[in-house]
């Protein structure tokens, strides 16, 4: 089942940060790196795990780069809630690093858990194949960098002052930059590192991570803060362009229903194997935090 597959991804994820952290110095930049890697659904590092799974890679392999896109999460919640970007003091149920540290930690911690995130995919434990392990790499650079991420999170801290509101297309690239692009990283890594098509996955990530970011928009108006973790309400009041800005709370929830039945379709082709990532696909839109 999905909630028990799920729960024992996210026990794997945290033994394999507390065998990798454990090496490091007694510091407070890596206490921080600790305090930022704890907790999370780990969505994104149980897309790895699945799509490893359905091309045949060991869960053994697979445990690295599902690491990795968790630690390179982690860094970009850390620099999110820095003052100077979302400038929020709760994260995952706990301060945020710069509120429990200072703003330099807070930025090194991050630094360090994004490099940390490209260790963990080229080193040789997540493929016997060098090229395979290039290959992972560069798509994390592109995913995560100024086509990816970064991209969504320069446009999202943009919106904030823009002089006229986002049209539906604009955000929908806002969104594509700032949360699906590490998505669909995830979702295509089993592929990649079982030498197969990412193709399939990849429209299943696209449908999935717009799907992922409403869900979050619609958290933060109906959402409560103890049961999220973090707080709520905040987007309306500092401008952020979302699905719910801009179609209001009805249209955004119907927005996202149809792109998890998008997501699903996309998954034909793996017959009933795929059954888990179609639950998470589900899981996405319900879940209350
Ligand atoms: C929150 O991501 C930030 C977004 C990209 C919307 P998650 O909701 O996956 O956060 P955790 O990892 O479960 O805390
Ligand atoms: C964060 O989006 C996206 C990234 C960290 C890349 P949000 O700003 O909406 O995430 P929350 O609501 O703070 O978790
Ligand atoms: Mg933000
Ligand atoms: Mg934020
Ligand atoms: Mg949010």
């Amino acid at each position: 089942m999905f909630s028990d597959r799920l729960g024992a991804t996210a026990r794997a994820i945290q033994a394999h940060f507390d065998l990798i952290l454990g090496k490091l110095d007694d510091l407070p930049v890596v206490h921080a790196m600790r305090h930022a890697t704890n907790g999370g659904k780990r969505l994104r590092g149980f897309l790895v795990m699945e799509g490893a799974r359905l091309h045949g890679v060991a869960p053994e392999r697979a445990i690295w780069p599902a690491t990795a896109i968790e630690a390179l999460h982690a860094y970009s919640l850390v620099h999110d809630d820095l003052p100077c970007m979302d400038n929020d003091d709760m994260r995952r149920g706990q301060p945020t690093v710069h509120r429990k540290w200072d703003e330099a930690t807070a930025v090194l911690a991050g630094d360090a858990l994004q490099t940390l995130a490209f260790e963990l995919v080229t080193c040789p434990e997540a493929s016997p194949e060098p090229w395979v392990r290039a290959d992972l790499a560069l798509r994390l650079a592109q995913a995560s960098g100024a086509q990816g991420m970064v991209l969504g999170q320069a446009l999202d801290i943009a919106a904030e002052t823009a002089e006229r509101p986002l049209s539906l297309d604009d955000i929908a690239r806002l969104q594509q930059g700032k949360t699906g692009a590490l998505i669909e990283w995830a979702a295509t890594a089993g592929a990649v590192l079982g030498q197969s098509d990412p193709a399939p996955l990849q429209r299943y990530a696209r449908a999935l991570g717009l799907a992922f970011q409403i869900a979050d928009d619609l958290l933060d108006v109906t959402g409560d803060s103890a049961m999220v973790g973090k707080a709520v309400g905040k987007d309306a009041h500092a401008g952020k362009a979302t699905f719910v800005s801009l179609l209001g709370l009805e249209a955004a929830q119907h927005r996202a229903a149809g792109l998890v039945e998008e997501a699903c379709d996309s998954l034909a082709g793996y017959g009933a194997e795929a059954e888990t990532l179609k639950e998470a696909a589900r899981f996405v839109v319900t879940r209350a935090h």
